[in-house]
């Protein structure tokens, strides 16, 4: 195919644009899409409003282009597509991969089915930073969780790869993101520089990346950001000698949006500059930018691009339109009868609502106070309370909120007759009429209310009083988080904290449900108040699923798989964190000349892999069936878990190690592995981990693209237990050869 190619068509493959359908992702779209289309100018699209569109413009290329090459279709299916699932964020906290890859699966099916090929996604980024708003869209601070579900995510969207093409037409092409380091800006602002160095980045935020390659993903793309002052879009360490020539990765490399302009600001010089700065160093197609198409063919004729780099960058774009099927049918995922029947049926809202219901994460119930009964007089209020506009969470262009149930509507459903709901707003969700028009962008999600503070609250006042328990629904606005929405201050919003104190004075038990796409900053409420469940946003079936827990039909099941600070300025605050050379006596919160803060506690406040359940689960000390092995035995940790309270559970058994003398600094934990499993009332499970010597590797590296891993002889100290405060120890020795 490449043969019969002019360059002008090759370069024409390399270009992504955005009519500008839908709302923007960036701050341009393009213009004369139509037109440039024609004249095989266009390789991929997204941002296309619908899919009676995608076929027009597949019509468009296929009959009317010199070579009929069709159009590969892209999005960003972040979360499900018009069902709308949980945040990736909260999927994480379900520490089930097999739900998180059904998920994706879901995510395909429909999006698939409206004609999409391609998704932007998963967002891989570790972040150790709520102040970062994009950190919704992914697994939190874990690098070895963060891997985990990357495969899963890539499994979930391709399907197995059977050959060289997508195996269903239920399954789309994943492009892994922001390769990479793009969750350690600093100070938690989007686009800003991450100064990261080759260890931090080989061992914290590279993982989830190498796991998606493995997985097979189809394309990479690359952060906005700079790495020790070298932009990710113009860096062929990263993106040649680490992604290609080492990790063999043999996809396509796909800019963010202007990604390569922006090289520009970043003093890499003009456009054409540029542009041949990108592809040389690795990248494969300009995402609505048109650096490429504007300046290549210069380039190449000035000898600055040679033509072969084109052509690599043209068949990794031939190649995912061959994976995903379009030479064969290019109308194969345009079939508007079937879209009808896909998207948003029965089953997938089904599945959305299990998924809603394992994401929460029950952080604090006092006297158990949840379950609610099942009969009597609930409160429920707050700003929330009945909202669907919010639920889809950030990043669902697809979705809509007539789709969603509210959480009042959920509580309805599942409650019966048997409960009375009487609901007041009693506060705003955001007070600050800037702020609201900014989180309005997308649409209208935040309204301020007319009616003055007092007498919201004198009538939430009124209402709680007269119900048994009050259930606040309160929390962030759906645009608080994702892109571009990055927040120095985590608190609920004053409004929300002074109608909290407000409905203490009645003496009501109080149940916080908090909607949020980030963790907050809990720190002067989780006193005030008898239980928090943290529900993030769930999805299009968020409010049953919260009914279901808060009734007790349904278990808590969610972990945190990102630290909650207990302040700002403790940020970054993770559980793996490096030891310190003046560490701070145990049990103390100051020492002078020890690390900490006059003013706050070292520990966050909700620690990574927290999460309460409705029952009580006892962790026996762990066991290991042999306290030596070399490179190629394995030993076996063991760990019994007995569930001795009064309801069936879910327990996660977490394995963290510690490598206590090393080359250079290690973590005081960082995960290993962990099983998630049901355990009935009464019973108990053992759980058995196997570990070998290499699992206890860490990384060496002289420069970004000149790393080894490698393990030392010595002792390893293993910690079981159900979250990275709760650990019982036992201690292993890595040896060269057998003993
Ligand atoms: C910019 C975002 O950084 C990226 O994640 C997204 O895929 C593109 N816009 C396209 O919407």
């Amino acid at each position: 195919m490449i043969q019969s190619m002019t360059l002008a068509e090759r370069i024409g493959q390399l270009n992504l644009v955005n009519p500008g359908d839908q709302p923007l992702t960036g701050s341009v779209a393009n213009v004369d899409v139509r037109r440039s289309v024609t004249e095989g100018r266009v390789g991929m699209m997204f941002g296309i409003g619908s899919i009676e569109r995608r076929r027009e413009i597949q019509n468009l290329c296929v009959r009317e282009t010199r070579l009929g090459i069709p159009m590969l279709f892209a999005s960003d299916v972040i979360h499900g597509y018009r069902t709308a699932l949980p945040l990736p964020i909260a999927m994480a906290c379900t520490w089930n991969l097999e739900l998180i890859e059904r998920s994706a699966h879901l995510a395909a099916t429909e999006a698939r089915a409206d004609g999409i090929d391609l998704t932007f996604a998963p967002m891989v980024d570790v972040t150790r930073d709520p102040r970062w708003g994009r950190l919704a869209e992914g697994a939190g601070e874990s690098p070895v969780l963060g891997a985990m579900i990357a495969a899963a995510m890539v499994r979930g969207f391709q399907g197995s790869v059977d050959g060289s093409q997508l195996t269903g037409a239920d399954r789309m092409l994943a492009c892994v993101k922001h390769f990479v380091g793009y969750g350690a800006g600093d100070g938690g602002r989007e686009y800003a520089a991450a100064n990261l160095g080759p260890h931090e980045l080989h061992e914290t935020h590279l993982p989830p990346f190498l796991a998606a390659i493995d997985a097979g993903v189809a394309a990479v793309m690359p952060g906005f950001n700079t790495i020790d002052r070298v932009p990710v879009t113009a860096d062929a360490r990263l993106l040649t000698t680490l992604l290609r020539d080492q990790w063999k990765f043999a996809g396509a490399v796909i800019s963010d949006y202007t990604a390569i302009n922006e090289l520009q600001s970043h003093g890499m010089g003009d456009l054409a500059a540029v542009s041949a700065r990108a592809i040389n160093a690795g990248v494969d197609v300009d995402m609505v930018g048109q650096g490429f198409v504007s300046t290549l063919e210069r380039s190449v004729e000035a000898g600055l691009v040679d033509e072969s780099t084109i052509d690599r960058a043209c068949r990794a774009v031939l190649r995912m339109k061959f994976m995903a099927g379009l030479f064969d049918d290019p109308f194969r995922s345009l079939d508007v009868e079937r879209a009808a029947k896909v998207i948003g049926c029965d089953s997938h809202r089904k599945e959305a609502r299990e998924m809603a219901s394992q994401s929460f994460v029950l952080l604090r119930n006092q006297n158990g106070v949840l379950p609610l009964p099942t009969t009597g007089r609930i409160a429920l209020i707050g700003p929330l309370a009945d909202d669907r506009t919010n639920l889809p969470g950030t990043w669902s262009f697809s979705a809509r909120g007539e789709d969603c149930i509210s959480l009042l509507e959920g509580l309805r459903e599942v409650g019966g007759d048997r409960i009375t709901i009487e609901t007041a707003c009693g506060c705003n969700l955001v007070d600050d009429p800037v702020m609201a028009r900014r989180l309005n962008l997308f649409g209208e999600t935040v309204t301020i209310n007319d009616r003055t503070s007092d007498d919201m609250i004198a009538e939430a006042i009124e209402v709680a009083t007269r119900c048994d328990t009050v259930v606040m629904a309160i929390g962030e606005a759906k645009e608080h988080s994702g892109e571009c929405s990055s927040r120095t201050d985590l608190n609920l919003s004053d409004g929300q904290r002074e109608l909290i104190a407000a409905l203490r004075t009645t003496g009501k038990p109080i149940v916080l449900v908090i909607f949020a796409g980030r963790p907050l900053v809990l720190t002067d409420i989780v006193d005030q108040v008898d239980a928090i469940l943290y529900v993030w946003y769930g999805g299009s079936l968020a409010g049953p699923a919260i009914a279901d827990v808060l009734l007790g039909r349904r278990e808590p099941t969610g972990r945190l798989t990102m630290s909650f600070p207990r302040s700002v300025g403790q940020i970054p605050v993770h559980h793996d964190q490096l030891p310190t050379g003046r560490p701070l006596p145990p049990n103390t919160t100051f020492e002078k000349f020890k690390s900490c803060y006059l003013d706050e506690i070292n520990d966050p406040l909700f620690v990574f892999g927290f999460g309460l359940t409705y029952t009580e689960f006892v962790f026996d000390p762990p066991t290991i069936d042999r306290s030596v092995i070399d490179a190629a035995e394995t030993a076996k940790v063991s760990i019994t878990v007995r569930n001795v309270g009064r309801r069936d559970g879910v327990a996660v058994v977490q394995l963290y190690w510690n490598d206590s003398v090393a080359e250079v600094s290690r973590p005081r934990w960082q995960l290993q592995t962990f099983e998630r499993i049901n355990i009935e009332r009464g019973g108990s499970r053992t759980v058995t981990f196997s570990v070998r010597a290499e699992d206890f590797a860490y990384v060496r590296a002289n420069s970004i693209a000149d790393v080894k891993w490698q393990w030392d002889a010595g002792e390893i100290i293993l910690g079981v237990g159900s979250s990275v405060e709760k650990l019982t120890n036992v201690t292993l020795r890595l040896v060269r050869a057998p003993q």
